[in-house]
């Protein structure tokens, strides 16, 4: 799909660029192709871009899982997984703010979650989860990269650990690191993937995607009260006839199919490497200051969540964006101490060096 001649304004009244940690910055072409006239989700346009895009999705993502997707955000598919792989019990790991929403999500759908709790800065590891997963564990909840904290958690190894002692499923919340890191889908096996629009694909928020198993389709079968909106036996039923469950956000999915394309354009291994070289960048910055609060080795490659010390925070948002760009207070407990700044999707390393003068610029002001 090629962009759609539009008359957008360059930002219209909006004057800040994105830095933060989703919703992120939407090219200007992107908003454009989210223009265009609408179709209905009834008809043999819609079915061809619903295929097109989870034959696009997979090859991004490069595995052969199915794709499902709906209207609204992540969230919604975490809840799904619960609701559909899980009839009694699952262990939730975490190691931060979403980690714990996890956790709570299994709770409020009456599962039985155990807990393992990793120090906020730390990963989880193996020997976290070694012994811990047994035969009543029918799930493992995992967040790939924290939001909260910045840590990217080493998936080869949690993988490792949790198959090792039997059949539990695996479920990952890859909500801020699919597209943006290699996730590793073929060798890894997992049996769900979750993620939102507004991430690193650099859409507006509204699009949920599960990429699923076989192996959590089969159990979907023999888990009673999986809901209407969260149901994936129904999702993929449709799915499997390029239709959706129901209305889907079709604007979103036009923008979508435009940035599948892009991403295919640049690259998954280049754009993976940007997406390294945007958070060392974010990383030296921050070691010539208070730090970065992530423990080495561990660090998120599409937020950098950096210690405030003594800085005034407020007055340095304020005067980030005065100068046009926008970053992302601290979240969860740490709210305080750090802030964060969002390197995904279309930011390039140009986009960060400015970024990076912009923040050197404002302090020397402060002082
Ligand atoms: C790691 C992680 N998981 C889950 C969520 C919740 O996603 P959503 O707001 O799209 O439901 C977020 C949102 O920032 C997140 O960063």
């Amino acid at each position: 799909m090629s962009p759609a001649k539009g008359t957008g304004t360059e930002r219209d009244n909006v004057s800040k660029r994105l830095f933060t940690v989703g919703p992120v910055e939407v090219m200007e072409d992107v908003r454009q192709v989210m223009a265009r006239p609408m179709i209905t989700h009834r008809c043999k346009e819609y079915r061809q871009l619903h295929e097109g895009i989870v034959e696009k999705m997979r090859k991004v993502l490069d595995t052969d899982m199915d794709i499902l997707l709906v209207g609204g955000s992540a969230s919604v598919f975490l809840e799904a997984c619960i609701r559909n792989g899980v009839s009694r019990k699952n262990l939730g790991a975490s190691n931060g703010s979403f980690g714990n929403r996890w956790q709570e999500i299994s709770a409020l759908n009456g599962k039985d979650v155990k807990k393992i709790q990793v120090p906020w800065g730390e990963p989880i590891r193996a020997q976290d989860l070694d012994g811990q997963v047994g035969s009543d564990i029918e799930a493992v909840t995992v967040v790939s990269n924290e939001s909260s904290t910045g840590v990217l958690n080493p998936l080869p190894e949690i993988v490792d650990s949790v198959r090792s002692q039997g059949d539990a499923l695996l479920f990952v919340d890859a909500v801020t690191s699919a597209t943006a890191v290699d996730l590793e889908l073929r060798r890894l096996d997992l049996d769900a993937v979750v993620f939102g629009s507004q991430k690193a694909l650099s859409l507006p928020p509204g699009l949920a995607f599960l990429a699923c198993s076989e192996r959590l389709l089969e159990k979907a079968k023999t888990v009673q009260n999986r809901g209407f909106y969260t149901d994936i036996l129904e999702l993929k039923k449709k799915n499997d006839e390029n239709y959706a469950l129901t209305t889907p956000p079709v604007s979103l999915m036009y923008g979508l199919d435009y940035q599948l394309d892009r991403i295919m354009a640049e690259g998954t291994a280049a754009r993976y490497r940007r997406h390294e070289e945007m958070a060392k960048l974010l990383e030296d910055w921050a070691a010539k200051r208070d730090g970065i609060y992530p423990l080495e080795g561990f660090r998120s490659r599409t937020i950098a969540v950096i210690n405030k010390g003594s800085m005034p925070y407020d007055q340095f948002s304020a005067g980030l964006k005065a100068k046009g760009f926008e970053v992302s207070n601290g979240y969860g407990k740490i709210k305080d101490s750090t802030f964060r700044v969002g390197c995904m999707g279309d930011l390039t390393v140009k986009d960060i060096k400015d970024l990076i003068q912009a923040m050197d610029t404002t302090l020397e002001e402060l002082k």
